[in-house]
């Protein structure tokens, strides 16, 4: 040992594994950005299901099956901490998540009605969603415990996480979306709106020049980064603060396309992007 190492220099090896961190396709990069901006020295590992995406639509227990599966992967690549960067995947998935994989930490997406409670003054307040979020029994506790005097305009946007899949997200056709949309949310008198699914904060730039400034609307992912830091830390899983993240991208359709939406919407060139496959009910790797 040379003189001038220090001894805090040894390091748990666990530490350096990656943050995995998934949804069905683009939306978790808008969690996943958070968690680069945050926990710069942290690595990374996005995996988008994009030979899935939507998975508002489907029946809980198809996306119970791609989510256990997708975890397994992760977990394959040695994932310290899993985000289910998904509301939808969080409703149907998370709470058989836990007990199918005990010793993992995971982060999970909850409808930020907690903080849309806190902050109305009219005590209305609209929710974006998908179909399968507003059905899964998270939505219906987060409610119970948080939205007592709130009435809530559910909202689903068929067709929304498909416009910002293909990277629209200024186009007429999207704007004409949230138009209609919005409209119920605004004509009833709200004054929040809760982006509870993880594309949506990549419309909000749209989506709060509808509504207008005085309108509060609520993207959750800062707060979630910040509980993955909070977690990290209590696991003694946090990465040396010297460290620079490195960071892999999987997904499941095209990878061209994907790097491509990841620099429009994330603002990210040379990522390194690989594919996975479904086989089956299992997942391999290709070009890696
Ligand atoms: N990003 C997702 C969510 O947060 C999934 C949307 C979808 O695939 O339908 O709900």
């Amino acid at each position: 040992m040379s003189t001038n190492s220090h001894p805090t220099s040894i390091t748990n090896s666990a530490t350096l594994y990656p943050i995995g961190v998934f949804d069905s396709g683009v939306g978790g990069v808008s969690v996943w950005r958070e968690i680069a901006r945050q926990l710069g020295h942290e690595n990374t590992i996005y995996f988008a299901d994009q030979g899935h995406v939507p998975y508002g639509p489907r029946l809980m227990d198809e996306i119970l099956a791609f989510s256990s599966a997708i975890v397994r992967f992760l977990l394959e690549h040695r994932c310290k901490l899993i985000v289910v960067a998904c509301n939808t995947a969080s409703a149907a998935a998370l709470q058989t998540l836990r007990l199918e994989f005990p010793a993992v930490p995971f982060v999970g997406m909850e409808p930020a009605i907690k903080p849309a409670a806190q902050y109305t003054r009219t005590r209305k307040v609209g929710v974006l969603a998908t179909p399968a979020t507003f059905q899964g029994k998270l939505f219906a506790s987060v409610v119970e415990r948080f939205a007592a005097g709130v009435e809530l305009i559910d909202q689903v946007c068929p067709g929304l996480v498909e416009q910002v899949e293909a990277g629209k997200l200024d186009s007429p056709d999207t704007l004409e979306m949230l138009h209609k949309y919005l409209s119920p949310i605004l004509a009833q008198g709200a004054d929040t709106i809760v982006l509870a699914c993880t594309h949506y904060p990549f419309l909000a730039p749209a989506i709060q020049r509808i509504v207008g400034p005085e309108i509060q609307v609520i993207d959750p992912s800062p707060a979630i980064a910040r509980q993955v830091a909070r977690v990290l830390e209590q696991k003694n899983l946090a990465a040396p603060a010297k460290q620079v993240g490195q960071h892999i991208f999987y997904t499941t359709g095209d990878p061209q396309a994907f790097a491509r939406l990841l620099g429009h919407l994330a603002h990210r060139t040379d990522s390194d992007i690989r594919q996975a496959k479904w086989e089956g009910a299992s997942l391999n790797v290709y070009n890696s």
